[in-house]
């Protein structure tokens, strides 16, 4: 046979040069294939792979939630992998205990990478990324680095929850629903001849626009959307380009991407000019109003003055704003999205959703929002929009080699936890079939009466940990008049948008809670998960109480219902549109 094969070969040139360009990759694959089966340094199990060094490079890069999925698929008993991604190893953890090991673990497995990669994707200046990598772990040392002790991140991270939670969270979430409300009086105008005439509309388009520029007016004030009228769609045509950019590439070879983040960059300068015409930036920090119609909430200045006082320019400060307005928008607005198209499916579940809601508006049409977010169905639905739309691949670089269960993660490797997988994990979330399946949306799926404890109580100690890294910092002491304790700033365990509703005690549902990973985990769980439980469950709240909405179900039937665009990284938005008719109450 090989005597066969080597005088087809003497007689065929091509296919010689055929043999000699594929032998990298047949080589590859088998040496990975028996790398696979015995373990390396201590390793998790190898993925078998074919086109050196790159590995699987190209994949994750492409569409790193797929990946996921891709390889839960493959080796659905394994708890954990190792990938080779661009000539690194890359651990892929599918066990959420080994997870939650890692969180809480922030010397060995850090963020620091992350957070310097993301001031790079939205635009920041050499100089600036060169004061921001002062102190950050995990990172390559340009030549002539030198630590002068300035912490960018760490500062920023330190300002975030109190900025976030507490007063400055309900002045944002007053703003966020006055702006909303009278939007939607624009639209839908009260004692008009039209008034309460059936309108046919996109209901996921519609709450996508209206959340937006609500969220923008919260978080940047109400004077932005004048002076730029497309914010919107430019806006979401920035949000397309965000995972390309992610990939880190030369401008020359993503000048649509490019020219969308500069032109975001571009106007958000122009915002800071118009409101230093209104008010300096000096004058504004001494009045320290919880909100300014021009310079938006204090969440915005404070961290501009962070970044002020390490040094970085107006540009980086823009950069920041963009971020932020980044991080808000494309993840709390799907999610919010979700919300309300799931109570339109379902006639059931609006109507007591309806009930629920009711009782907690006041007389003035405004509404008890602690009664909103503490209500048990309320809070359910939330988690179960996260579970089923969110899907953030948690990423950590490896300080130090370490021991994480029977397995060695060696140090300069990558480790993923892939949140879609662990929300969508069958064994975790319908056992035996008991309950809807993982795959399905069920409102109720985190409310139970049975009695225990544990995965909660593990997320609420997490959670804790995370916090007491902020408590007490001088920049909150100095510069915030109306934050006053850490009882203040925080928000009761119970309404925390990752506790579970204060009725379930079944130990089943709170031993899944350490499978559910929207908001990442450890010192850097998202700080802004208040802000999106607030928004999303409030306009919910407002949609459904001033108006009726009614699939219609001849489109319905056509366009068939929405499922979420997997291929997206963070919150997946539906798929398609879901047309409805919508009148005032
Ligand atoms: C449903 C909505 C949201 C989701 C799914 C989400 C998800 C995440 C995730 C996965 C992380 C990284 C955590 C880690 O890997 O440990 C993160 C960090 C962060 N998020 Fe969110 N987020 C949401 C809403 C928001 C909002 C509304 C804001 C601000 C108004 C915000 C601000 C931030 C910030 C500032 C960080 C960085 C934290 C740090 O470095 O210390 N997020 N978020």
């Amino acid at each position: 046979m090989l005597s066969s094969l080597i005088s087809t070969l003497q007689g065929s040139p091509w296919l010689w040069i055929f043999v000699l360009l594929a032998s990298p990759f047949l080589g590859t694959w088998l040496l990975s294939n028996v790398n696979a089966r015995r373990s390396r340094n201590g390793e998790p199990p190898l993925i078998p792979y074919t086109v050196p060094w790159l590995g699987h490079g190209f994949f994750v890069a492409k569409d790193i939630t797929g990946f996921g999925t891709w390889a839960r698929k493959r080796y659905p008993h394994q708890d954990v992998l190792t990938a080779v991604v661009a000539g690194t190893h890359m651990y892929i953890v599918f066990d959420p205990k080994l997870a939650a090991i890692i969180y809480r673990r922030p010397k060995y497995f850090t963020f620091d990478p992350l957070a310097l990669l993301s001031a790079k994707v939205f635009g920041a200046p050499q100089h600036d990324l060169d004061i921001i990598a002062i102190g950050t772990h995990g990172v390559a040392r340009a030549p002539g680095y030198q630590d002068d002790g300035r912490r960018v991140h760490f500062d920023l991270h330190q300002l975030f929850p109190m900025l976030l939670e507490g007063p400055n969270l309900a002045t944002m979430i007053s703003k966020f629903m006055n702006a909303l409300t009278a939007d939607l009086n624009n639209e839908f105008p009260k004692d008009q001849d039209a008034s309460g005439e059936w309108v046919t509309l996109d209901i996921c388009d519609f709450v996508k626009k209206r959340m937006t520029l609500a969220s923008i007016t919260s978080l940047f004030g109400s004077h932005l959307r004048k002076i730029w009228p497309r914010i919107y769609e430019d806006f979401w045509e920035f949000d397309e380009v965000v995972q390309l950019l992610l990939l880190d590439l030369p401008h020359v070879l993503l000048p649509t991407a490019a020219a969308r983040r500069k032109k975001m960059l571009n106007r958000l300068l122009h915002w800071r000019e118009e409101a230093c015409k209104h008010k300096s930036f000096e004058e504004i920090q001494e009045e320290d109003p919880d909100w300014d119609k021009y310079w938006g909430a204090r969440l915005v200045r404070m961290s501009h003055s962070v970044l002020l006082k390490n040094g970085i320019s107006v540009e980086g400060q823009e950069v920041f704003s963009l971020g932020i307005l980044w991080g808000q928008n494309s993840n709390a607005i799907p999610v919010g999205i979700w919300m309300v198209v799931q109570s339109i499916l379902d006639s059931d579940l609006h109507r007591r959703i309806r009930s629920e809601v009711l009782p907690h508006r006041n007389s003035d049409g405004t509404f008890d929002m602690n009664g909103l977010v503490t209500n048990t169905l309320l809070k359910s639905m939330f988690l179960e929009a996260l579970r089923f739309s969110v899907a953030s691949p948690s990423l950590r670089v490896v300080m130090e080699t370490t021991q994480v269960s029977n397995y060695t993660f060696h140090k300069g490797s990558r480790v993923l936890i892939p949140g879609r997988e662990l929300q969508m994990e069958k064994r975790v979330w319908s056992p035996n079939n008991e309950v809807p399946d993982a795959l399905e949306f069920w409102a109720e799926r985190f409310l139970d009466m049975d009695k225990g404890d544990n995965g909660d109580a593990e997320r609420a100690a997490e959670a804790r940990e995370a916090n007491a890294q902020y408590a007490d910092t001088d920049i909150l002491k100095t510069k915030t008049k109306t934050a006053g304790t850490a009882d203040r700033r925080r928000p009761k365990t119970s309404t925390d948008a990752i506790s579970l509703p204060s009725s379930t005690t079944s130990k089943t549902i709170r031993d899944r809670m350490l499978s559910l990973r929207p908001f990442g985990g450890g010192v850097t769980l998202c700080p802004g998960r208040h802000v999106a439980m607030y928004k999303e469950i409030a306009t919910l709240a407002i949609l459904l109480s001033h108006f009726e909405i009614e699939v219609d179900e001849k489109a319905l039937g056509t366009t068939g219902r929405p499922q979420p665009r997997t291929c997206t990284v963070g919150a997946m938005a539906p798929d398609r549109k879901l047309i409805v008719r919508m009148r005032r109450r």
